[in-house]
């Protein structure tokens, strides 16, 4: 290969991965407008349902490429709600009068006419579209079923059913009271019921509301995470040796008011560039309350 060649090859590559950043950078904006719009939960459940989503993908062997898509789509799942009345977005469907139930539903097109802004969002855009199609072909916008639901839209369908399941009705739930714990199994052994009947429901649900091999592994997913964690213990830990896979035992927000990490969030690369930069500018204190492994 000429030198020319091989130098021409490098800053292409150079330009690629800054694209990829800005893309990124471009996500992270859209979860942050979207995590505003949610902040009355205080759960992160975006970041929650991108985060397990990609882990899902990773476990059917998906490409880098799927796989990318598939944890921007779990990140960005319910863009569309933004600019939501309060009454359609804190009600369950049920509750919703017909009015509000048409405006809830549109939230998927508007989610996917959103993200057709950006030619390299395509693929999320109709992943998008598609989270809350049924297995059995009884969801919506368009009554798809079985394979005809991409794989991203089954896997983020479940995530985003167990995380609201486990979190929102609980209100207070005892993550609240993380702080007050010294180890994770007073938490685990707090919330055990709950999750049980969670996995139960999602089971029953195969091939009705979810994909059966997705559950299978779903739910093989969850019980790791938790067995994950049994050892863990409630400490302060200086940001320098805050690693993923930690556990958040508190909140912290920005100055602003922004939530940056969440009690019983599960430290990720990208959260760690945003308590850095807010642990510099002394909005957040340099050590933060965590569950973390013994020998951390
Ligand atoms: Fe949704
Ligand atoms: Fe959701």
């Amino acid at each position: 290969m000429s030198n020319n060649t091989k130098e021409l090859e490098d800053k292409i590559e150079k330009l690629g991965f800054q694209l990829a950043n800005n893309i990124f950078d471009t996500i992270k904006t859209l979860q942050f407008s979207l995590d505003l719009t949610e902040r009355y939960y205080e759960n992160s459940h975006s970041r929650y349902v991108g985060e397990m989503s990609e882990k899902m993908a990773k476990l059917m062997s998906l490409n880098e490429e799927d796989t990318f898509e598939v944890r921007t789509a779990g990140l960005l799942h319910d863009i569309g709600k933004i600019g939501f009345r309060d009454t359609a977005l804190f009600k369950t469907m049920p509750e919703m009068n017909s009015r509000e139930l048409k405006q809830y539903k549109l939230h998927v097109d508007i989610g996917r006419e959103m993200l057709y802004n950006h030619k390299a969002l395509y693929g999320v855009a109709d992943i998008v579209y598609e989270h809350h199609e049924n297995f059995d072909g009884t969801g919506f916008p368009e009554k798809k079923q079985k394979s005809q639901i991409k794989v991203g839209a089954r896997i983020i369908s479940i995530v985003d059913f167990y995380h609201n399941a486990m979190h929102k009705s609980m209100k207070l739930d005892s993550i609240s009271d993380l702080s007050q714990k010294s180890n994770a199994m007073d938490y685990l052994q707090e919330t055990q019921r709950k999750f049980d009947s969670v996995l139960e429901y999602i089971d029953d649900q195969k091939n009705i509301k979810f994909d059966p091999e997705l559950v299978h592994l779903f739910i093989k997913l969850a019980e790791s995470e938790r067995k994950r964690i049994e050892g863990f213990l409630v400490k302060r830990i200086h940001i320098a040796n805050v690693k993923p896979g930690m556990i958040f035992a508190e909140s912290y927000y920005s100055s602003s008011g922004l939530l940056i990490a969440n009690k019983g969030e599960v430290v990720a690369n990208d959260s760690l560039k945003a308590l850095y930069r807010c642990v510099e500018s002394d909005q957040i204190p340099q050590k933060l309350l965590m569950l973390a492994d013994n020998n951390d």
